[in-house]
């Protein structure tokens, strides 16, 4: 489908090409007087490719496709412009990408200079159909009034709930253990792919720390019958995760083909959005019919939790009362946190699951602080008192950064403070309306910055020296003023999740011969070369 896209895109560009070749070169030296003004100098440019400039395009494209979207932006500039160059222009069809691996420039457009730069409209445009204006899908004075209103959710203690948490990991178990039969001859169960587990995992957690519901995707048959509301059908709980993530995936191929989005058909994705929007609305209006209520309800049609929780919607309708705007916003945050905390968990496991060194070291720091129980587990200690998981999880974010790229656009004339030059040390010109592409992944490659073993997963990197002082070469959250609100959530969630799961399973010893395995019952994980995120869970009975 996206050749023929292409071709289509082609046509009209040669055409747009003819017209726009004179005020082209009219705004280029426009541009060129405007950057001598302001002691800019241009930065390096990397070559057109294929007809009319496509060949990057369709490059990126098809890396996309094959998952190495990121791996692409290294790949290709450290090729053609070398392993010491950060920032490059690069001609794409009819207009310029900024790309900069540069943390003194990515500091400057995400924090210190970020009244310059916004997000992008094609990103928030892109979304907007799906979740509705919320803190993720909108820019300016819009976006300000949107963090203004959640940011405060996110600094209270309560939103770490990790009985919330144990109440979806019972559940995972099941799932794991359910998945992993039958067990071979040898011992062994059968291989697990783990990553759909952890999808469905994060998504009950969300729909749960969000609307005081669970979709229990992981578990239909703890679904709570829900009261009926006037006029509205009931929450597909079913079908909500697959809507979310079609809608997701066609807002993706969107966004890559921004320039030619018209000429994509938009009728499956209208019905996506429309379930997605039916979903969270059920829950705002029960919340608004019931008022101050709401937990009782909640605690009543469950017969979860007490009536103290903490439950963003209700938060939410603390302040405004608005219900497309409680809609937007929950609907924000459900995509915001989701997949990304799921991503990370799957990461983690692919990690440990090659590394057994790891493994057993996490394993035996784990043991020792919670023994092997959840009831032990708070949430100071977890985040305080196991250094290494800090730095497994960073270290996974920083070989697979769950959001690899970002970007900004420049909302006036500006300077970026290093790229222009021979030597990339000198500021550089940035007009009005310039996307600059901000490749965090390619920033945690960077060998210069990260050592000689940069493709190594290594936690200890980050011990070394009593800590690793970071900057904006390291990213995984974002930075600045739209830096993540979920992070400690996420933080939390993951190593309560991997706790929890080091408790369950054996160190890793002799992984090849199970014969040697201590007598009793264990599962163990391999290492599974290949790609993805797949982890084989054995089971030995000795
Ligand atoms: C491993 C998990 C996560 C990762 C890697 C991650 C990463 C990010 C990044 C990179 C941004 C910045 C986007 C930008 O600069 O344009 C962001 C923003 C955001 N994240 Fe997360 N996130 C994670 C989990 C969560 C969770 C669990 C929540 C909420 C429950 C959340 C809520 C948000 C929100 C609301 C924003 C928008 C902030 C704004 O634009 O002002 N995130 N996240
Ligand atoms: C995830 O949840 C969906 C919806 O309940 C279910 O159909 C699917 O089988 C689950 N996936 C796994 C791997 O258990
Ligand atoms: C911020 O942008 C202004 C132009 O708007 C520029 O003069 C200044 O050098 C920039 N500062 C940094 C730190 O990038
Ligand atoms: C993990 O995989 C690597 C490479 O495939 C292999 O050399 C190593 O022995 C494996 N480790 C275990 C514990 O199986």
């Amino acid at each position: 489908m996206i050749i023929p896209l292409l071709i289509c895109g082609t046509l009209f560009l040669s055409l747009k090409f003819l017209l726009s070749a004179r005020s082209k070169r009219l705004l280029a030296e426009e541009h060129d007087l405007k950057a001598t003004s302001r002691k800019c100098s241009p930065a390096p440019r990397m070559a057109k490719k294929g007809f009319l400039g496509f060949g990057r395009l369709i490059e990126s494209v098809k890396a996309t496709n094959e998952g190495k979207g990121p791996q692409y932006v290294v790949s290709s500039i450290n090729s053609e412009m070398g392993h010491d160059v950060h920032t490059v222009i690069v001609p794409i069809a009819d207009y310029e990408l900024i790309t900069t691996r540069d943390p003194v420039n990515v500091q400057a457009m995400l924090a210190t200079n970020s009244s310059d730069w916004d997000v992008g409209e094609a990103r928030t445009a892109s979304w907007q159909p799906l979740f509705g204006d919320g803190v993720f899908t909108s820019r300016g004075e819009e976006w300000k009034h949107s963090r203004a209103l959640v940011r405060p959710q996110f600094t209270k203690d309560q939103i770490n709930d990790l009985d919330l948490i144990e109440r979806h990991v019972k559940p995972l178990f099941d799932a794991i253990d359910r998945n992993s039969l039958p067990t071979n001859e040898d011992g062994w169960t059968s291989v697990v792919d783990l990553q759909p587990l952890f999808y469905n995992m994060t998504m009950d957690i969300t729909t749960e720390l969000i609307y005081g519901y669970s979709v229990h995707s992981q578990n239909p048959d703890s679904r709570s019958v829900l009261p009926t509301l006037p006029g509205l059908a009931p929450p597909d709980r079913a079908n909500i995760g697959i809507h979310m993530d079609a809608g997701k995936a066609w807002i993706e191929t969107r966004g890559a083909l921004w320039k030619y989005r018209w000429l994509l058909p938009t009728k499956q994705f209208n019905k996506h959005c429309a379930a997605v929007h039916a979903y969270a609305e059920w829950f705002v209006q029960l919340r608004l019919k019931r008022g101050d209520k709401y937990l009782e309800g909640i605690r009543q049609d469950t017969g979860q939790g007490s009536s103290s929780r903490y439950i963003l919607l209700d938060e939410l309708a603390k302040l405004t009362q608005d219900p497309v705007e409680l809609r937007s916003q929950t609907l924000n945050i459900l995509t915001a946190g989701r997949d990304t905390t799921a991503a990370l968990i799957g990461w983690i496991f692919y990690f440990l699951a090659r590394h057994p060194r790891v493994f057993n070291k996490l394993r035996d720091d784990c043991l020792r602080e919670f023994g092997e129980s959840p009831e032990n587990i708070e949430f100071k200690s977890l985040r305080d008192n196991i250094p290494y998981m800090t730095s497994v999880i960073n270290e996974a974010l920083r070989m697979a950064p769950v959001i690899p790229l970002n970007e900004r656009v420049a909302i006036r004339d500006t300077v970026l403070p290093r790229g222009g030059g021979l030597n990339g040390d000198e500021p550089m010109f940035v007009p009005q309306g310039q996307q600059v592409l901000i490749p965090t992944y390619a920033m945690t490659r960077r060998e210069d910055l990260w050592g000689a073993d940069v493709e190594e997963f290594k936690p200890e990197r980050w011990e070394e020296g009593g800590g690793r002082k970071h900057g904006f070469e390291f990213i995984p959250f974002g930075g600045g003023v739209r830096q993540c609100l979920g992070q400690q959530f996420a933080r939390t969630k993951a190593a309560y999740v991997v706790v929890r799961l080091l408790q369950k399973y054996d160190r890793i010893e002799n992984a090849e011969d199970p014969a040697d395995a201590p007598l009793k019952f264990h599962h163990t994980i391999e290492n599974r070369s290949g790609s993805g995120v797949q982890v084989r869970l054995h089971e030995v009975q000795c």
